[in-house]
């Protein structure tokens, strides 16, 4: 590791999963252009999400982190963010009720667009093109034109980012994320689904909670944390030019963010410790995560974070295991242990989700609710055993009523995956599932308190 950072020192190293851009001028007056523009993110507000992630590291607040696998630039509009963001706000007053303590909530929204891939290109029918890597890089559609990479797509992605931003600040502020508010539209989901019956004791326990603090004088209207909240903003930050031109020099501190978001995460394909990523990555001063998938030892898990977390500050790194249900339960203990006897104050996210992948017989890519929650399960019982804290948990979802993943209430089984499958990458959790899942993992931390 060279003893002198700066944001561009990333590129004395191998990047995996970046672009091949067809005209480097052309990039470089994307990225000109870029770092000319305003920060999306503010130093101050990325050090807030670290100080709330040290809670979690503490085991005094839990992490919700949630949102697409990758935004698309043609789902874009109000309605989708804003019921995006309705459905993160209630799972997490579901989730806050039954841990007791305030729950982080983390979009995977405004800039999650790029994309690591499997393989460099695609084979349809003997054609052979650049395999699609997020909104930000190319388009989905298999014809030459829409896969090859356009630099100007970064820009495009830097201002839907920065109308989500504002939608999402407008929302949080502005009375739509009212306690009573978000906890009625719960009850409506309680009331008319099969799954939400399960749920109607914790709902109504919410509810007379509710109520008796409006006897003793808080009214969900007048008092501003049950009035407003945090949503902060995440991305894998995967392109590390485009992160790059957003990097820039706290004038408080002296320190150097990544104001593309409040918090940027490493993939499981980039993490290799001598790599660019982990390079870009060890001299920003937000808080950050890395993807640790099934093949991870101790030793590199160690390795990550030294070089990521030097000072063990609680709060700057949050790990997110995302081993599979079928190895969470043997391959989590060891490296919750070797991460704990180390001293490094980690937050532990589970991401239920990547390890769980496989196609159907109908050759969609999907995955199971039921493995999902077992992850989950594993998860939580890992760190039972170990005696560390299940910090939180890191889903892929949206509100839509799509059918990406199998099961759940509406059991949906593979000849439906057809019929509203519109992600543009991984399966997700429609709003039902996901709700659920709220529940559920609400259940694990009523039974751990
Ligand atoms: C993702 O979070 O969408 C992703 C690609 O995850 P991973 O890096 O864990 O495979
Ligand atoms: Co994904």
């Amino acid at each position: 590791m060279s003893e002198t950072w700066s944001p561009s020192s990333w590129r004395e190293r191998p990047a995996g999963q970046q672009p091949s851009w067809p005209d480097t001028g052309e990039v470089d007056a994307a990225l000109k252009q870029l770092s000319g523009y305003p920060p999306l993110v503010f130093a101050g507000e990325a050090r807030a999400l670290r100080t709330e992630l040290a809670r979690v590291a503490e085991g005094r607040a839990f992490l919700l982190q949630a949102g697409d696998c990758a935004e698309s630039f043609e789902a874009f509009n109000a309605n989708s963010i804003r019921e995006r963001l309705r459905l993160i706000l209630q799972m997490a007053v579901v989730l806050t009720y039954s841990a007791g303590v305030p729950v982080v909530k983390v979009g995977r929204i405004a800039g999650q667009f790029a994309k690591p891939r499997s393989a460099a290109t695609e084979t349809v029918d003997g054609v052979e093109l650049p395999s699609f890597r997020g909104h930000i890089v190319n388009d989905i559609a298999f014809t030459e034109a829409a896969r090859t990479a356009d630099p100007q797509r970064q820009v495009q992605a830097y201002h839907q980012s920065a109308a989500t931003l504002n939608l999402l600040r407008a929302f949080t502020k502005g009375g739509f994320a009212d306690l009573g508010r978000v906890h009625a539209w719960t009850q409506e989901f309680v009331a008319a689904s099969a799954e939400g019956a399960r749920y109607e004791e914790l709902a109504g326990g919410i509810d007379r909670a509710l109520r008796f603090m409006a006897a003793c004088g808080l009214d969900t209207t007048t008092v501003p944390g049950l009035h407003e909240t945090d949503v902060f903003t995440s991305h894998e930050a995967l392109l590390l030019g485009y992160e790059e031109a957003l990097t820039r020099q706290d004038s408080l501190t002296g320190d150097w963010y990544d104001c593309s978001a409040h918090m940027v995460w490493i993939g499981e394909r980039t993490r290799e410790i001598d790599g660019a990523h982990v390079e870009f990555f060890r001299g920003i001063h937000n808080p950050i995560g890395c993807k640790i998938g099934p093949d991870a030892t101790p030793a590199e898990v160690l390795a990550l974070c030294d070089v990521l977390d030097p000072e063990r500050s609680p709060g700057r790194l949050t790990l997110i295991t995302r081993l599979g249900k079928d190895r969470v339960r043997d391959s989590l203990p060891p490296l919750l242990e070797a991460v704990r006897d180390s001293g490094h104050p980690v937050v532990w996210a589970c991401d239920p989700m990547h390890g769980n992948t496989f196609t159907s017989t109908g050759g969609r890519k999907t995955r199971d609710f039921t493995d999902i929650l077992d992850e989950i399960a594993g998860f939580f019982a890992a760190h039972e055993q170990v005696g560390t804290h299940p910090g939180g948990v890191h889903v892929e979802l949206t509100s839509d009523d799509v059918t990406e993943c199998l099961g759940g209430a509406e059991k949906i089984v593979d000849g439906d995956l057809d019929l509203r499958y519109e992600t543009v990458c991984d399966p997700r959790l429609n709003g039902r599932q996901s709700l659920d899942l709220a529940f559920r993992v609400a259940e694990l931390l009523t039974t751990r308190r």
